[in-house]
């Protein structure tokens, strides 16, 4: 089964205290980040800081990623062949913006998984899609390869290059907003809302949560471990969802068997596509572990 993705905590490359405390926290990913919350001078010493954090720190069950620098830096080989010998679980990388820079890393990424015999396809992309460039090309970005888990929407970025400004309603990046869900449903790929910078602001961070989820978001972004626990009860499913789905799902399996497609449940028609949301939140209760069934999802 594929691991939950609901959390995913960024924490500076050259802080090993934060990569540490990180592995203490409930985060369900953590991201060490050799771009820009790394200074230039600095680019050295984080790739060293995270493969020492890969041989010092239990990271336990949690996804171990890296984000790396974007290839027109120059630093993308770099920082990947100073962290390979980590096998981490992916990369991130952030600004894509053409389908060719994920195949690029790709096919970088089979040469060294053949090199050190780790199994083909093990190391995952995440594709942080945050300019203006992405946001219209993000349907084939989605597309470029198996490598790809995820979509993560980056609003900050986006809205410094489309000219925009920020509003606490985000209608501004709606859109976009939009475009990075529907173009990561299409691939069955995870989608991972924006940061929400102000780390002192539970009740905004919940509101935006809420909003991210409702959109279809099955994750967010976090940049402080105050953070994390309100990412992971929102994009979980609440225990009255769960109930209802379950029998949602009983009534219909009785219906179908009477050769009945639409039925009336609790008051509303019921018809697919309520179905397949009821199946969604069973299958997102059981990769949070809140579901004892066994049956199995692709990474
Ligand atoms: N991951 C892990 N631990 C973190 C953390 C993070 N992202 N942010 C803070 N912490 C730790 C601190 O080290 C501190 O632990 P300590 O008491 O053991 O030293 C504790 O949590 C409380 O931190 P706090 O004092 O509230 O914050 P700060 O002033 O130390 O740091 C930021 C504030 C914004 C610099 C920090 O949260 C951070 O580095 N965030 C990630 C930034 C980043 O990676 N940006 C790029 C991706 S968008
Ligand atoms: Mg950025």
């Amino acid at each position: 089964m594929k691991p939950p993705r609901r959390s995913m905590l960024f924490m500076p490359g050259d802080s090993l205290r934060k990569i540490a405390k990180a592995a203490t926290l409930e985060a369900d990913c953590i991201v060490m980040d050799l771009e820009d919350g790394v200074a230039l001078n600095q680019k050295a010493e984080a790739r060293k800081v995270i493969a020492q954090a890969f041989q010092e720190v239990d990271f336990g069950r949690r996804e171990k990623l890296i984000r790396i620098n974007p290839l027109y830096t120059g630093m993308t080989y770099e920082d990947i062949h100073a962290t390979i010998a980590c096998q981490p679980d992916g990369y991130v990388i952030p600004k894509v913006e053409h389908p060719d820079q994920l195949k690029e890393i790709d096919y970088i990424l089979r040469q060294l998984e053949h090199q050190q015999n780790y199994p083909s396809q093990s190391i995952g992309l995440y594709a942080v899609i945050e300019s203006a460039l992405g946001i219209v090309n993000v349907g084939q970005i989605a597309g470029a390869t198996p490598r790809l888990r995820a979509l993560m929407f980056g609003a900050e970025d986006l809205a410094g290059d489309i000219g925009a400004q920020r509003t606490s309603d985000g209608w501004e990046v709606f859109y976009a907003r939009s475009a990075v869900v529907t173009a990561a449903a299409a691939y069955r790929l995870d989608p991972i809302d924006t940061v929400h910078p102000d780390f002192h602001d539970p009740e905004g961070l919940e509101r935006e949560c809420q909003k991210a989820r409702q959109m279809g978001y099955t994750g967010k972004m976090a940049i402080h471990p105050n953070q994390v626990a309100t990412m992971n009860k929102m994009f979980s499913p609440s225990p009255e969802e769960i109930d209802r789905a379950k029998r949602l799902l009983q009534v219909n399996q009785e219906q179908q068997a009477q050769g009945i497609g639409a039925f009336a449940f609790e008051g509303k028609m019921v018809d697919m596509p309520m179905i397949r949301h009821a199946e969604r939140i069973l299958q997102s209760a059981q990769i949070a572990g809140l579901l004892d069934i066994s049956a199995s999802q692709d990474q």
